[in-house]
């Protein structure tokens, strides 16, 4: 068991590979389809999963399919289901076990993620639906005096809870305590913040003896708040992102995979390129990405079913862009190259 969960782990960080983060859960998938103006209804939420599922040539750039409960249980309208094509196609399922968050009792702006109660039963079956691994989602906001240490503390336990669980069912978790962009907080703050979570959740995980070669780290990058309008450069994304994994993260992990978090597409891939081009001894350096790697084939595909083909295009450049990027060959050229790609 313990090979299957590191060689499924290794293979979701191959080299020049990363995830798609297609998990939105409904109130999300929601917020995306409204700003396209599309009605968010099963048949819809469906089709669009298989524009991005079927798209030609990206089991070349994708290792695995982050699903939604919903996701995982459709079909293509061929009648096949999405992680049977997925399967065959070369990328792995995985499929987005919590069930969300909630407000943490006694600590306004904080939240806990829920879902622990019948969490085993639901991995058997997510097994038994060709999932092969999981992922749980904690978030921290950065603001006066939070986070506080209790809501660390709370969410640190809960994600060593989802890993143990995970890896006895099979399943290879993806850990991702995201530390939110939201704020005008500045790049240095969200770099101690982000430090001070993953101190406490490798304590959490080590103390829960669980198989930190079997698992993935999901972590946004180092950078500033949204409303802070000093923007850092690459290198000092890259430069400070590194610094706080070296210093937290254990060298076990075979990788990390970064969120986007409301980066741009293009910001989120040069940033990403830079992480490879000046760091990447340690573990493999890739990318988990939702927005940034859906936020083109949403506007390309507005929900007219004419438009399927560009936007699978859409989801084939970024995803070969995003490629490129775990090499260090990504450039701001390429994106205006479409003729090439
Ligand atoms: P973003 O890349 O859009 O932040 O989404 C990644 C994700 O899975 C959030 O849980």
């Amino acid at each position: 068991m313990q090979d299957e969960l590191k060689n499924t782990a290794n293979q979701l960080v191959a080299p020049g590979k990363g995830i798609l983060a297609a998990d939105e859960s409904f109130p999300t998938i929601e917020k995306r389809f409204d700003k396209i103006g599309v009605e968010s209804s099963e048949e819809n939420r469906r089709y669009y999963r298989e524009i991005l599922f079927t798209a030609e040539g990206v089991e070349k750039f994708i290792s695995g399919v982050i699903l939604f409960d919903e996701t995982i249980r459709q079909k293509t309208k061929e009648g096949k289901s999405f992680s049977q094509v997925l399967s065959e196609r070369g990328m792995i399922p995985g499929i987005k076990v919590d069930k969300g968050k909630i407000d943490m009792p006694d600590h306004p702006g904080e939240k806990i993620t829920q879902g622990l109660e019948d969490l085993s039963d639901r991995l058997k079956e997510y097994r038994e639906l060709g999932a092969r691994f999981t992922k749980w989602r904690v978030v921290f906001s950065i603001g006066e005096g939070i986070p506080t240490d209790d809501c660390i503390n709370a969410n640190s336990e809960t994600l060593a809870d989802f890993v143990a669980l995970s890896q006895e069912a099979g399943l290879v978790p993806i850990v991702e305590p995201e530390v939110l962009m939201d704020g005008d907080h500045d790049i240095k703050r969200c770099r101690e913040v982000t430090y001070q979570v993953l101190k406490k959740v490798f304590v959490s995980l080590v103390d829960r003896k669980t198989d930190l070669s079997g698992l993935l780290l999901k972590i946004n990058m180092m950078i500033q708040g949204k409303d802070n309008p000093n923007k850092a450069t690459p290198k000092e994304v890259a430069e400070n992102t590194l610094k706080c994994l070296r210093e937290a993260v254990p060298p076990e992990l075979p990788g990390i995979v970064f969120l986007s978090g409301g980066q741009g597409p293009e910001e989120a891939t040069q940033n990403l390129n830079e992480l490879n081009m000046i760091g990447g001894e340690l573990w493999e350096l890739s990318f988990s990405f939702g927005r940034a790697l859906q936020a083109p084939v949403l506007e390309a595909w507005a929900g007219n079913n004419d438009n399927k083909e560009i936007a699978q295009k859409a989801f084939y450049k970024r995803a070969k862009l995003n490629s490129a990027a775990r090499f260090g060959k990504y450039n701001k050229k390429m994106e205006g190259d479409e003729n090439r790609l």
